[in-house]
């Protein structure tokens, strides 16, 4: 495995006395944090192994964790058959038969691939020529709402735009769904299927469809009756947005030609970071002790996850959805925010200099580009008086942005914290994804919130049902 480049997380600019919080807190944080960590790693991993889960823990959904080394060993051990094995196959099936792929879910079932693809792949990805993708296919994303003008927009263009018989005139559907009957995933499945038969035919409509769901449910037995073969299942023990390395995220990934493998390197090697370091030297638990201090002690209660390129957006959105649902319960939980700089200080950021001191920033900083810098250039034309700057680049323009905004920041005592990222890619994703998700369950197991489930998410369903049966 080539070594990893870690991601780091810098505090210094929070834990100052007049942000309110000081070392010495963090310090007296320890042993609660360390608790907590015990809880995740011993704990929770023997209870749910035995199934002997106390009331008030259950869902444990503990099984997210092991699965970055889980699929690999087994990818290891049996390149054909396992699951990542498979998965691979899938992938170069449809690459080799469709240009166009539908991917169906909502929730934890979609933004964990919207957040793959944003970050990993060239951000023009489905303009690309097909020769460009590498021949993968395009990816459009629906069934996470129930708006009628998306839907029927992306029917129109994949009939319009998809003629002929061949590869490119073909497209498929991979449908997510842990239950199997989430409302907006079903009834999408149910159009784009429709529209899909319409195209190749009922007999050939099982080559063009892939599920990935529970064991059983609705949409395992729909799947049964179309007679798919090919389907993956969202493993026991995993939640919907602590699945995105599972199948949920993996499969689609790799249809986008991302390099999985690393990015399972990647999670595992922050599981063993997250064993291991001390407090004051380990991302998971530092971020959790100075976020969760802050607003303890400071009612610092929304986390603004400021991510610095635009390559960054979903998986902050992925993070909005990890938080809110995890912690959000008991009339607790820090509101998520996410904000794409620098683009949103043009938005947001006066808020967060002179609003509510009810704020702290997150920044995600990427450390290198994929592209060489750009730099602004010089002109015959100065009226923007920018020749001055013309040998600095955008990196040059970003990196100011970023350390003027965190020195303004900290001129008005406003918290801010820095996760430092190599680069955009499966290496650091990877590390981010994982780190994230063990931050939110160890921050559970502080504040004695169980981070698995959503009850709360019932209610909406509840009653949109009865009123679209009433009617
Ligand atoms: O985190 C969760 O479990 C939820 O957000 C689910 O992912 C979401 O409700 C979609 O559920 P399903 O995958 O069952 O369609």
């Amino acid at each position: 495995m080539a070594k990893i480049k870690p991601i780091t997380f810098d505090y210094s600019a929070s834990l100052i006395p007049e942000n309110g919080i000081s070392q010495t807190q963090l310090d007296a944080l320890k042993p609660k944090l360390e608790a907590a960590r015990e809880e995740v790693l011993k704990v929770d991993a023997a209870q749910y192994a035995s199934g002997d889960v106390p009331a008030e823990k259950a869902p444990l959904d503990h099984a997210y964790m092991e699965l970055p080394e889980r699929i690999l060993d087994e990818y290891q051990s049996d390149r054909e058959n396992s699951e990542l094995g498979r998965i691979l196959k899938t992938a170069a099936r449809l690459r080799d038969s469709v240009d166009k792929v539908v991917v169906l879910g909502i929730g934890g079932s979609y933004m964990g691939a919207r957040a793959l693809m944003e970050s990993c792949c060239h951000p023009y990805y489905n303009e690309l020529s097909r020769e460009e993708r590498g021949s993968r296919p395009r990816i459009y994303f629906e069934g996470n709402n129930v708006d009628n003008d998306w839907s029927q927009s992306l029917l129109q263009f994949l009939e319009l735009d998809s003629k002929g018989d061949g590869p490119e005139g073909n497209w498929a559907i991979v449908v997510i769904s842990k239950s199997g009957g989430t409302l907006e995933t079903a009834a999408s499945f149910r159009q784009f299927k429709a529209a899909l038969e319409k195209k190749v035919g009922a007999d050939r409509l099982p080559e063009f469809i892939v599920p990935v769901t529970g064991e059983s449910g609705k949409l395992a037995s729909l799947s049964d009756a179309i007679g798919i073969k090919d389907r993956y299942l969202v493993p026991d023990g995993v939640g919907g947005r602590f699945s995105i390395l599972s199948a949920v995220g993996l499969l689609p990934a790799a249809i986008m030609g991302i390099d999985v493998v690393k990015l399972l390197e990647a999670a595992a090697a922050m599981n063993t970071h997250f064993h291991s370091a001390p407090v004051g030297e380990n991302v998971v638990l530092d971020y959790v002790g100075v976020n969760h201090l802050l607003e303890v002690e400071q009612n610092v209660l929304t986390r603004v996850m400021s991510v610095w390129s635009k390559s960054l957006e979903s998986v902050g959105l992925w993070y909005d959805q990890l938080l809110a649902e995890s912690l959000g319960k008991n009339e607790r939980g820090a509101l998520p925010l996410t904000c794409v700089n620098s683009r949103d200080l043009h938005s947001r950021a006066q808020q967060h200099q002179e609003g509510a001191r009810d704020k702290v920033m997150n920044n995600v900083i990427v450390d290198s580009w994929r592209h060489d810098a750009l730099p602004i250039g010089k002109s015959e034309h100065d009226q923007d008086q920018l020749n001055e700057l013309a040998d600095k680049t955008l990196p040059d323009v970003m990196s100011a942005a970023i350390k003027g905004t965190n020195l303004a920041y900290a001129e008005d005592k406003r918290p801010t914290t820095n996760i430092n990222l190599p680069a955009v890619d499966e290496a650091a994703v990877g590390q981010l994804f994982q780190m994230l998700m063990l931050a939110t369950v160890v921050e559970g197991r502080l504040i004695g919130i169980n981070p698995y489930g959503q009850p709360g998410v019932e209610g909406y369903k509840k009653y949109m049902n009865k009123l679209l049966r009433e009617a």
